[in-house]
């Protein structure tokens, strides 16, 4: 971690005391350390203690007079590696969820670009309040690690779930991600999202996904380093990485066709896109007009990229595949995995609650070529891809 760059935002919370340890983790493991608080945190803790501990002037004001600069916040998203937020409040992550900058700490994060870390804090009911959980939803989806908070006894004096990480589990999982620049010289192609066959200028036949579980192994990927060609079908989600190319299309034709050029200089291919298995043999330039009779399309095969993809993968070549089953899932997923001449395939059964492509969260096990399984618990799909990554990266090739 020697020399890394880290941002910390306090919110105004009493797990504020806490994020004093932080610091200090952070400056005895060799980073810098630089501290943007809200007006509210320092109700909690002093700026003569953060900027002891920090060893740097604090932040807390976007326009203080004598600050070097006006832009000091743009200047601050730019010099950091990363950034934590810690405690994070329900108002910082709905500020966060919404885009609003109206402090020195939302405004800096608004222009950030690095992976940003959410440790939120809070009572029990107001961390379950749907309106909390439907903001750090979105926050996942904006590719934010976040850092679940523990059960234990919280500030109001009851046992519940919304206690700040401990320091140590917020310093370790922020280390994780520093220490992995381990694909840098790498390339990836990684497929996301949907395809979409027309039938015709207003229908189309396709699979329901996301994107996210794609996205969020692209970005992976980027954050260790590699350089990153993400070929997507139609999604609202957006890149958080500037290092990654994004490709947008619409058929699964397309979608074989943009990977082309891309696929031989891939050092790891990860086939993560719901692309669908069949395509209307014609495509009407005119919307079809309804009619009170049976109806029938005749559909075609599109190509399997996965497999044609693999046909010409070299030795060094790392191709991973997904599988959405609803039965029989592992056998299933076996018989792709040697069908297709893949290294691992990722099973998501729909069967599993909490799994699958309209979630932030998946559960998800991971085949070898060796018919290895390896089973990854309910977690959010950014932790999921971190995994997956992880067990790719670490199993020796057969
Ligand atoms: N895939 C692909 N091209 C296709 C269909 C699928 O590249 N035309 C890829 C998917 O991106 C995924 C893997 O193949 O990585 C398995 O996809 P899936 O839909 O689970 O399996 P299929 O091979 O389509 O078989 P089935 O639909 O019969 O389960």
């Amino acid at each position: 971690m020697l020399g890394k760059r880290i941002l910390i935002g306090i919110c105004g919370g009493i797990a504020a005391y806490k994020t004093l340890t932080l610091i200090r983790l952070f400056r005895k493991a060799g980073c810098e350390v630089k501290v943007i608080a809200t007006r509210n945190a320092l109700s909690f803790v002093t700026p003569l203690t953060i900027e002891t501990l920090s060893n740097n002037k604090l932040y807390v004001d976007m326009f203080e007079c004598g600050t070097e600069r006006t832009t000091e916040h743009i200047a601050l998203a730019q010099w950091a590696d990363m950034a934590i937020v810690a405690p994070a409040t329900a108002n910082i992550i709905a500020k966060l969820a919404n885009g609003i900058a109206d402090d020195a700490l939302s405004t800096t994060l608004l222009a950030l670009s690095k992976p940003l870390f959410i440790a939120p804090a809070m009572n029990e009911n107001m961390y379950e309040h749907i309106a909390v959980q439907r903001n750090l939803k979105l926050l996942e989806e904006y590719h934010y690690h976040i850092i679940s908070p523990e059960k234990g006894m919280l500030a109001c004096n009851v046992e519940g779930k919304g206690r700040m990480a401990e320091p140590k589990t917020i310093f370790d999982r922020v280390g994780k991600q520093l220490q992995q620049k381990i694909l840098v010289g790498k390339k990836a192609l990684v497929t996301a999202g949907p395809t979409c066959e027309p039938i015709d200028p207003v229908r189309f036949i396709g699979n329901r996904s996301s994107g996210l579980m794609g996205f969020s192994i692209a970005e992976t990927l980027a954050d260790k380093g590699c350089d990153v060609t993400l070929v997507t079908g139609a999604t609202y989600l957006k890149t958080r990485s500037q290092s990654i190319h994004r490709i947008d299309v619409n058929t699964a034709d397309e979608m074989l066709q943009a990977c082309l050029p891309y696929a031989d200089k891939a050092d790891i291919i990860v086939m993560a896109a719901a692309v669908a298995d069949y395509t209307p043999e014609t495509k009407a330039d005119h919307k079809l007009k309804k009619k009170d009779a049976l109806f029938s399309l005749n559909l075609k095969p599109t190509t399997d990229i996965l497999k044609t993809l693999a046909k010409n993968k070299t030795d060094n070549q790392i191709i991973i595949g997904f599988a959405l089953e609803t039965d029989n899932e592992l056998t299933n997923a076996k018989q792709k995995l040697h069908t297709k001449n893949i290294d691992f395939i990722v099973l998501n059964s729909l069967k599993d609650k909490g799994a699958g492509f309209e979630c932030a969260t998946n559960k998800v096990t991971v085949i070898d070529k060796n018919d290895n399984v390896i089973e990854i618990p309910l977690k959010s799909k950014q932790e999921i891809a971190e995994n997956i990554i992880q067990i790719v990266f670490n199993t020796p090739k057969s």
